[in-house]
């Protein structure tokens, strides 16, 4: 059959028809909301570069996750800006940290929300970078112990998922075994698997004040050309025991979540990155598109792609007009 019998826009003349036929429905259930706490009290600096977004202290943070919540957004992901760096990232694992006290605070308050908190080095390193540094190269092996360390601290505080992002190889199992050898084996990992070296992490390294201080994350980070690349990371992580699995950035790399949805039996999420919301953010400021069509549009398609689970700056926006 053809045209003339064969008419598309027949179910496109209505809104109740195009609702019908609708393929992907987005829907708040699926987002995770990313938080910046930083020490102290009352504290609430907006990035310059993410307008919206917040370093906050933990008793903000709390308050925001209120807002959160009552959106009918299922979660948030945790990064800290501690008070002291080092070399190791030591602070990433004290009990009194802030991202530690985040998560007690708001465990306190009684959400019901899944506070994730994001696993890595760079956050608390002098240096910058996602690992501890031996003659000039970013190391491994010795990284791994401090990571598995830190995801059973946040564990301890009481967080309820954590995701590893800072690209070392054998990461998974080595959270993994950690966790189970403290009782933690009902917390799930989320693995940032396919984590590509770009140039959309800009905004957030402000953010989370975790620029590198030297060269850059490319012998960490995937190579942006590479796809078959992203299926082998995914499945290591499944055989070190991921739980689910993370596409980072969004945009660029539609084809890769659509490659693991279609490959792999397991949740996968998407992390619209720091620099894919700059740019809508500051294009709608300019008011050269507009600002919700736009971030629905991109939400639907990173959902459309295959990504179940969608880590976005936009999702209390989207989650009030999606109820609207
Ligand atoms: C830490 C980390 C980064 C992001 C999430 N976790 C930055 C990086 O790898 O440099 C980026 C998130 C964003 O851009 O929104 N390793």
């Amino acid at each position: 059959m053809s045209f003339p019998i064969d008419r598309p826009r027949r179910l496109r003349r209505t809104e109740a028809l195009r609702g019908l036929v609708r393929e992907t429905r987005l829907s708040a259930a699926g987002f995770i909301y990313p938080m910046f706490v930083c020490p102290g009290n009352k504290v609430r600096k907006e990035v310059s570069s993410m307008p919206g977004i917040y370093q906050q202290s933990a008793d903000q943070i709390v308050e925001e996750c209120r807002e959160v919540e009552a959106l009918g957004i299922p979660g948030v992901i945790l990064f800290g800006l501690p008070e002291k760096k080092d070399a190791r990232g030591a602070t990433s694992l004290a009990v009194d940290g802030v991202v530690q006290k985040a998560i007690e605070a708001i465990r306190k308050a009684k959400l019901n929300l899944l506070v994730i908190t994001d696993v890595c080095l760079c956050e608390y390193t002098d240096h910058g970078h996602c690992g501890v540094i031996e003659n000039g190269e970013i190391v491994n092996d010795a990284t791994l112990e401090i990571l598995a360390e830190q995801a059973l601290s946040h564990a301890r505080a009481g967080a309820d998922v954590v995701a590893p992002s800072d690209m070392m190889d054998g990461r998974v199992g080595a959270i993994r075994a950690e966790l189970d050898a403290h009782k933690f084996e009902n917390i799930p990992i989320i693995s940032y698997a396919a984590k590509y070296c770009s140039g959309f992490y800009g905004p957030f390294r402000e953010a989370a004040e975790s620029a590198p201080k030297f060269g850059d994350r490319r012998s960490y980070q995937m190579d942006p050309a590479n796809s078959r690349e992203a299926m082998k990371e995914v499945e290591l992580d499944l055989e070190e025991g991921v739980d689910v699995i993370m596409v980072k950035p969004a945009l660029p790399y539609l084809d890769i979540i659509r490659g693991v949805r279609d490959r792999f039996d397991i949740p996968v999420a998407a992390y619209n990155v720091s620099g894919e919301f700059s740019m809508v953010k500051a294009a709608a400021q300019n008011h050269w598109i507009e600002e919700k069509r736009v971030v629905l549009e991109i939400l639907t398609g990173i959902q459309r792609a295959g990504a179940q689970i969608i880590l976005t700056y936009h999702a209390k926006d989207a989650a009030r007009w999606l109820r609207s």
